[in-house]
């Protein structure tokens, strides 16, 4: 009786809150190669490479014999300085999809953010999805041209790419801005699936959010391709959890997008 091999899927900052959460979820499916600056321990299904994603030999080695990847690392925070996001968040992303065209990779899954449109005030009476960008951080703005170079290398021979512009995916909802924007670690798993096999998928963004009583995303492609969260955020509040009026209004960002990031003072540019 033959077997049908799993897929193999490369997972970048595999080691990060994001990627430790998914392993369990993600290698039912997947065979995974998980790398990471940060040691891993491999279990079944899965081998670990060590290393830091600027290396271009290292990502050619890591991208080689992959059916798809799912890129999670990079550098954040709301005080991250221009400079420090440059080898991580701009050049690893850029080896990384030329390697992926190079190997002939499938599928590129990217993990955006929200805080790509960050510095937009929250409490306007519309969803957000479809607003140009305006991030809220260097770390907002790499994440714009992570989501540029994802597309223009789908349309210039692949890898075809998924952007996921994840909301906030702790384990439980701290606060009324999160609550709008959560995803459960099954949501984002489902939402990661659909990237990597929805035969529709060329160049694509889509919001990693789980349902939430008073959404800022319709995420309406998700749902066009498929996506059915089975969570909603408000079965997932943490025990502290802060409403808006138990919120600063000034460091927590509470009545913007990007929250402490838009409510930071722009780091220095280097
Ligand atoms: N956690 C969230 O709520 C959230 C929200 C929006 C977007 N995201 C995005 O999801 C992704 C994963 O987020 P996370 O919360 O797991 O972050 P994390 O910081 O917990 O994990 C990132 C991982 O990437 C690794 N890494 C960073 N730079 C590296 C390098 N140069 N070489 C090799 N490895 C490197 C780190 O060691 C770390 O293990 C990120 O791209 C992040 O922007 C996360």
């Amino acid at each position: 009786m033959s077997t049908i091999q799993k897929k193999l899927l490369l997972i970048t900052g595999a080691a990060g809150q994001v990627g430790s959460a998914l392993r369990p979820l993600l290698r039912e499916r997947y065979r995974l190669r998980l790398l990471d600056r940060q040691p891993i321990t491999p279990v079944e299904d899965e081998e670990a490479i060590a290393g830091d994603i600027c290396d271009a030999a290292l990502a050619e080695r890591a991208v080689a014999g992959a059916d798809a990847v799912l890129h999670l690392a990079c550098i954040h925070g709301p005080a991250v300085k221009f400079e420090s996001t440059l080898g991580p968040n701009y050049q690893a992303t850029l080896q990384l999809l030329e390697a992926s065209q190079r190997h002939g990779v499938k599928r590129f899954v990217f993990a955006s953010s929200h805080h790509v449109l960050g510095q937009y005030r929250a409490d306007a009476a519309h969803f957000f999805d479809a607003l140009k960008p305006a991030p809220d951080s260097y770390y907002g703005m790499s994440k714009v041209f992570g989501e540029s170079a994802c597309a223009s290398y789908a349309l210039r021979g692949g890898p075809a790419s998924f952007v996921i512009r994840i909301g906030n995916a702790d384990a439980q909802v701290s606060d009324a801005r999160r609550l709008r924007i959560w995803v459960s670690i099954r949501d984002l798993a489902q939402l990661i699936c659909i990237g990597l096999e929805h035969p529709a998928v060329v160049s694509e963004i889509v919001y990693g959010v789980s349902n939430s009583p008073n959404p800022l995303f319709a995420n309406t492609r998700a749902i066009d391709l498929g996506y059915q969260p089975q969570d909603n955020a408000r079965d997932f509040l943490a025990p502290g959890f802060l409403d808006r009026d138990a919120m600063d209004p000034q460091s927590s960002g509470r009545d913007h997008v990007g929250g402490a990031y838009a409510a930071a003072a722009l780091a220095s540019v280097l």
